[in-house]
């Protein structure tokens, strides 16, 4: 979803090859890149000046399944990136998440120690360490929960909720689970600034109001003249999957704030108004 939309949007300013795994893209150029295999080669061929590391299992039950892929791409191929661009002065900018935290404080600023409660977290902290241990010139962003208009129409956490309720499904939605929600667009014009300016380190990004998983849901489908009924209101404590979900990891972005000449939106200002959608 994020790789696809950053593409699309750097096309005019920079010369772009994107990369895919599973599924094609259209962009023109992409190359087919598994990076669970040896990751200098493959640099040396490109010879990119800006590296951006959005691929992941970002799913965080199937890193539960599959811990292996999941330390493969999340860790050692962030290491492998970081030596390379190290190497190379190249700025390496790596995505991780707000699942780095366990969610028992919320509002958690970039100096909050990291505790991850899941393979999906754990790994991620890894690539964090080894960018900031490798190429301590590169960055590395924790991404909220993210939606907007993904190129499948499924991605985005919003495209998710509106599809369960238009297939005649009922949702199940958290009150007391919350997230930052993140708008793609906002995202992308970040990693852009970023892509331009260079600056280096950790920074957290998300949108400007805390809400849970329920409310969230609410304003989508009221945005989206869908119905509420089927959307039922339930606690986590409910809940007994694996891995364990973290109640609040609500991020407050200071560093972001002060490194960046503009606003992030809300989803009310996103998901009630024309011309962001
Ligand atoms: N979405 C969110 O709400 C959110 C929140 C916080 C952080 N993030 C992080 O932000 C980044 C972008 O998220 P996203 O939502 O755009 O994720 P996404 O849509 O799931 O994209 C991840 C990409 O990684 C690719 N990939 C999987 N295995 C691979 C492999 N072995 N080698 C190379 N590529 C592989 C996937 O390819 P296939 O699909 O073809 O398998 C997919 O295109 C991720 O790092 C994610 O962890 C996302």
């Amino acid at each position: 979803m994020v790789g696809a939309a950053l593409a699309r949007s750097a096309a005019g300013r920079f010369e772009v090859t994107g990369s895919f795994f599973g599924r094609p893209v259209d962009h023109e150029g992409a190359i087919y890149w598994d990076l669970r295999q040896d990751i200098p080669p493959v640099l040396d061929r490109i010879r990119p000046h800006l590296i951006v590391h959005t691929a992941a299992l970002s799913a965080p039950a199937r890193c539960e399944r599959q811990p292996e892929d999941a330390w493969h791409l999340h860790s050692r191929a962030t290491g492998a990136l970081a030596q390379w661009a190290r190497r190379h002065s190249a700025y390496l900018l790596f995505l991780s998440t707000d699942l780095v935290f366990d969610g028992r404080k919320g509002r958690y600023t970039e100096t909050d120690a990291a505790r991850p409660r899941s393979v999906y977290g754990r790994t991620k902290r890894e690539g964090e360490t080894a960018c900031l241990s490798t190429c301590p010139s590169s960055a590395f962003l924790r991404p909220a929960l993210i939606y907007g208009h993904s190129r499948q129409g499924d991605r985005g956490a919003d495209e998710q909720i509106c599809r369960t309720l238009t297939d005649g499904r009922s949702l199940h939605l958290f009150f007391d689970e919350f997230r930052t929600p993140l708008w793609l667009e906002d995202l992308v014009r970040v990693l852009l600034y970023f892509l331009e300016r260079r600056p280096a380190g950790l920074y957290h990004v998300g949108g400007p109001h805390r809400l849970s998983r329920w409310e969230f849901g609410c304003l989508v489908a009221r945005s989206a003249g869908l119905p509420l009924d089927r959307i039922h209101r339930v606690s986590l404590s409910t809940y007994s999957g694996s891995p364990p979900r973290c109640a609040d990891v609500s991020l407050d972005c200071v560093r972001l704030k002060a490194a960046i000449p503009f606003a992030l939106h809300s989803p009310e200002q996103v998901l009630f108004h024309e011309n962001t959608r």
